[in-house]
């Protein structure tokens, strides 16, 4: 709405997890540093938490255009309320395998894994929200990673979860078993005010000429204070303020633009 008047070509704020603007934060970073070492080295489950809107399905987005399609098979799973069966249905159709019915998806799985192993091709299942994963699905994923050689894990498995999967694998005995097979587990923090400054940068660039646009000292600490670092809370201020500015036909947001920002976001915040 507001893209030409501040000389942008995309909107630079919009809430969908768009990899095209990743912002290489600290957490976001060692988060990506992580997921890439967890599956260079084959080390089976990875998990990452974080809160809300921190971008977690950014990172994931991310990881999967850095996937080799040359090399690697690999199954998204966005809706992880699936039990063990759909679970199994719609890893083996990801993964390339023609839609079965009966109940020998499991043995199916494990044979078609095998067969992408000896062709040389690496399985990953990556799962988002994974917070809301039944017991008997997680139980399924676990039972795959133990698919092995003498030198690695035939598949990997990268899971994205709120923090209240931490509690979650600590307090459910069943899940013990799939804790003690994550290797490798990293957590994604609100932004610092620094970095949040760097962040509203490099959307703005990405977007196109951010030369146009300038957020007030005051404007900027007050969308830090009120979306505490939350990049989701980010987006939905500045571009509220944005909207604002342009209201009044000004290029430069004040800390009055953040405040409307505020009230409009309101029950978000
Ligand atoms: N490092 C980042 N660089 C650029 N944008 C980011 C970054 N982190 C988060 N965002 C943006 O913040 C918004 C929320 O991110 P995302 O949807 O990935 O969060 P989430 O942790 O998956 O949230 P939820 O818990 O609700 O699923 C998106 O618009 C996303 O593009
Ligand atoms: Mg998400």
């Amino acid at each position: 709405m507001y893209e030409s008047f501040f000389g942008l070509e995309h909107p630079p704020f919009q809430i969908s997890p768009d990899p095209e603007f990743l912002y290489p934060s600290r957490v976001h970073e060692e988060a990506l540093e992580h997921i890439r070492f967890s599956l260079n080295h084959f080390k089976g489950i990875c998990l990452v938490t974080g809160p809300v809107g921190s971008g977690k399905t950014t990172i994931c987005r991310q990881i999967l255009r850095e996937l080799n399609p040359e090399g690697v098979n690999h199954a998204l799973i966005l809706n992880p309320r699936l039990g063990e069966h759909e679970l199994l249905q719609n890893i083996l159709s990801d993964l390339g395998a023609p839609l079965q019915s009966d109940e020998g998806a499991a043995q199916k799985l494990q044979d078609l894994i095998l067969e992408l192993h000896k062709v040389g091709r690496h399985v990953i299942i990556l799962v988002d929200e994974a917070h809301v994963m039944p017991t008997e699905s997680l139980e399924v994923l676990r039972l795959l990673t133990n698919l092995e050689t003498t030198e690695r894990k035939l598949v990997q498995v990268v899971l994205f979860a709120q923090p209240e999967m931490e509690e979650r694998l600590k307090k459910e005995s069943r899940l013990l078993p799939f804790r003690q097979r994550i290797l490798v587990h990293c957590r994604l923090a609100p932004l610092r005010y620094r970095e949040m400054v760097a962040y509203i940068d490099h959307r703005l660039q990405i977007a196109g000429a951010a030369d146009e646009v300038r957020f007030s000292m005051l404007a900027r600490r007050a969308i830090h204070r009120w979306s505490e670092g939350v990049p989701r809370l980010i987006n939905h201020l500045c571009d509220k303020a944005m909207l604002s500015a342009y209201v009044r036909q000004d290029h430069r947001i004040h800390f009055g633009d953040a405040q409307r920002a505020r009230r409009d976001v309101g029950a978000l915040l």
